[in-house]
């Protein structure tokens, strides 16, 4: 063998040791947290960028305090990234009816800031089932989007976004639609409510709204098994849920959460819609990221319980 044909070897194998280098937006947040966390562990070199800062460091991990509203702070921070995994938003429903126009600026005009620096990097978009507004359920990829939130209306923009920069510059773009993901490290949502009421009073629990209305839970890990899958498998242009598949009433939530917590407290519910932009019903077919080979793992009792251990342990 040449000296030529060894030294071409040599580049070949270290191009493909190279360490993956990924762009992580949002990630201080709940699921930017549990993302970061596993793709260091996966030996990848991380990125992370947000307002503010992460409650972790990791000799691999460089994090960047910035807006993606910036756009040069944004040109500068992001420096040809092999992927960009863009979670950074507002993500209160209720918030987004107050501000809605905050909520576009962060979520439509801030995507697609992100979108026009990522050159040709594998782009993975944390959508969201409120894209669908009030759907027929089990929901699946090919019904209209019809958000009834500015937040859903929003996060629609920014996929219609990755899909223009897909279909117009090829930029290899993938939205995941994320039900409620619950777990530790997040400090709110329904779960986290419940909880933290019996924490304070264990007597009586008031459930906003009927306690009818019947949601796809998905636990943490399973959603971010969906985020590494999508990076490897996704195809460019293409949208998917990411639920568990199954849905659970805030009724059922609350009897697990009482039997975890071994209370039975008088329950009373305030009837009526419980805010402004809550869809009644979700429920995710899941078929479609499912032919990748991924599956929910944890059942919602299982996860339920890493959830409260993780509130108690915050005490
Ligand atoms: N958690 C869920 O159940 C769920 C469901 C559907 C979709 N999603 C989507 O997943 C993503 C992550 O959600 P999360 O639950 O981790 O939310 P989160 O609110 O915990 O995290 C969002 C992060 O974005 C950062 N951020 C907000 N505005 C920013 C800005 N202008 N510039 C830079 N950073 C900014 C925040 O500081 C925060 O760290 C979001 O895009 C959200 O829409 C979440």
């Amino acid at each position: 063998m040449s000296v030529e044909e060894v030294l071409i070897l040599d580049a070949e194998a270290e191009a493909h040791e190279r360490s993956i280098e990924l762009f992580v937006t949002g990630c201080s947040g709940f699921i930017g947290t549990h993302l970061v966390g596993r793709l260091l562990s996966n030996g990848h070199i991380v990125t992370g960028y947000d307002l503010v800062q992460p409650q972790y460091a990791h000799p691999n991990f460089e994090f960047i305090e910035g807006d993606i509203l910036d756009l040069e702070r944004l040109q500068a921070s992001i420096v040809k990234p092999d992927g960009i995994f863009h979670l950074a938003a507002q993500t209160k429903v209720p918030d987004s009816t107050r501000d809605p126009a905050y909520d576009f600026c962060v979520n439509a005009q801030g995507t697609f800031n992100v979108l026009s620096c990522a050159s040709d990097a594998r782009f993975i978009y944390a959508s969201t089932s409120t894209v669908y507004g009030t759907a027929s359920v089990p929901t699946t990829e090919a019904h209209p989007l019809r958000p009834v939130s500015f937040y859903g209306a929003s996060k629609a923009a920014g996929e219609l976004c990755c899909s223009a920069f897909n279909g117009i510059l090829g930029l290899p773009t993938i939205s995941l639609r994320l039900y409620n993901v619950y777990g530790p490290g997040n400090a709110k949502g329904v779960m986290y409510d419940l909880i933290r009421k019996l924490q304070r009073d264990g007597t009586t629990l008031e459930i906003l709204g009927t306690g009818l209305q019947k949601k796809d839970y998905v636990y943490i890990d399973d959603a971010i098994d969906a985020f590494v899958l999508a990076y490897d498998k996704g195809i460019p242009g293409e949208a998917y849920n990411i639920g568990s598949g199954s849905a659970t009433t805030v009724n059922e939530i609350a009897v697990l959460i009482c039997e975890l917590m071994a209370l039975r407290p008088d329950v009373y519910r305030t009837g009526g819609k419980s805010w402004e932009g809550d869809i009644e019903s979700t429920q995710a077919d899941v078929s479609l990221f499912a032919s990748f080979g991924w599956e929910p793992k944890i059942d919602i009792k299982t996860g339920l319980q890493h959830l409260y251990k993780w509130i108690q342990d915050q005490q």
